[in-house]
């Protein structure tokens, strides 16, 4: 059996981090299972395609009839799952999209590995084989902003937005399809990641083109909203030890070093951006502009991550500070792809 893998939404942020990061670890093929949403970037592919172990299907995950064929041409050894709509905003806006790929697509990809798994796999191939599936922290809902608590794997599931409800539901169902069919699943809830080729609908490439574009930076509430944050490259590592070594049917959580309130976070990227030299147009008092809270927005999440430490070895090695100065680097370096991704998500700004 080739040495393949399937990487759904490998043209999105972390699932483009994560071929780059595999193709120099490992010797096989990647198959890149990817529709092209607004969020799957086109540039990320170019980057990936030099490498001919790299290979693009342009298919929605919930499309029955598209999946079933590449899991017979392909024969993967494994499945890493990162497809989703991701952004909270669009989900409270529209939820159907949230609903149709991480609920209805996690449905049709487990429903055709199963059937790969089951009717295509030797029992020796079937050993080796496993699904692993990207989720959120944000599935637990809030914490209280003034009690030191982290969520840990098994704390209950509480989400407050479309987004949140549907990962949890996709979460649900991976966890079914592993109780009921014995599928060899295992699960991660990351936190909020940071890093090179994230879309600039979100806070850090959002903080960082405002200031490059002399535009004010819009903050719900009173931006105390406290987040747990995680570079990519870390979170990419993490995944990279639970597909080697995670024990099937369990759920592991991956966090940062930092947990900083969403002011602190836009503070420290523009003091980092002028220290630089960089020409910035808005006085900070001026350059954050508070609005109305956004509805079901979390107060607090923090994960407790003692569990991949211990059983895995893994811990993050970014401090926040090293991570948005790499951050700020990337993005002035791809200036050019910065503006043509905001313009795709033109909405948000
Ligand atoms: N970014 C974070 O901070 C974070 C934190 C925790 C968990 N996650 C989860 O990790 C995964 C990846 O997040 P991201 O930030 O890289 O997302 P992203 O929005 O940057 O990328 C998502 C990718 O999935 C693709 N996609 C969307 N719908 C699809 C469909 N129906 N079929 C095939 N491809 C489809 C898009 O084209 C895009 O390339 C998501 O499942 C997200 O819920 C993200």
């Amino acid at each position: 059996m080739e040495n393949i893998s399937f990487i759904t939404g490998g043209a999105g942020f972390i699932g483009s981090n994560f071929i780059l990061r595999w193709l120099k670890n490992e010797t096989g093929k990647i198959v890149n299972i990817d529709k092209m949403t607004y969020a799957g970037n086109p540039y990320f592919l170019t980057e990936m395609e030099k490498e001919s172990r790299h290979i693009h299907e342009k298919v929605d995950i919930a499309d029955r009839d598209r999946l079933l064929p590449l899991f017979r041409d392909y024969r993967p050894k494994t499945v890493i799952h990162f497809a989703g709509e991701s952004h909270v905003d669009r989900s409270i806006t529209d939820p159907s999209p949230f609903l149709h790929t991480n609920i209805i697509g996690t449905f049709t990809l487990l429903e055709a590995v199963r059937h790969y798994f089951f009717q295509l796999l030797s029992h020796e191939d079937q050993q080796d084989f496993r699904f692993l599936h990207i989720s959120t922290d944000e599935v637990f809902g809030s914490l209280n902003l003034q009690h030191n608590e982290k969520f840990t794997e098994t704390s209950c599931y509480e989400p407050s937005t479309p987004y949140a409800a549907s990962k949890a539901s996709g979460d649900h169902l991976v966890r079914a399809w592993q109780k009921t069919y014995r599928l060899p699943t295992i699960s991660v809830h990351c936190s909020n990641n940071y890093g090179q080729r994230q879309s600039p609908e979100k806070l850090i490439p959002k903080t960082i083109i405002n200031i490059l574009n002399g535009n004010p930076m819009t903050v719900y509430g009173d931006g105390l909203h406290r987040r747990n944050w995680l570079y990519v490259d870390d979170c990419c590592d993490a995944i990279y030890q639970v597909w080697k070594q995670g024990r099937i049917g369990e759920r592991y959580n991956i966090g940062g070093f930092t947990e900083k309130n969403v002011l602190s976070v836009i503070e420290t990227i523009y003091n980092f951006m002028k220290e630089t030299g960089i020409r910035v147009v808005l006085p900070i008092w001026d350059f954050i502009r508070l609005t109305s809270d956004r509805p079901g927005n979390d107060r607090c999440y923090a994960l407790n991550s003692e569990k991949i430490k211990t059983e895995l070895g893994w811990e993050p090695v970014t401090d926040f500070d090293t991570g948005i100065k790499r951050t700020i680097d990337w993005y002035q370096e791809h200036r050019d792809w910065l503006n043509e991704a905001a313009d795709r998500n033109q909405n948000v700004f």
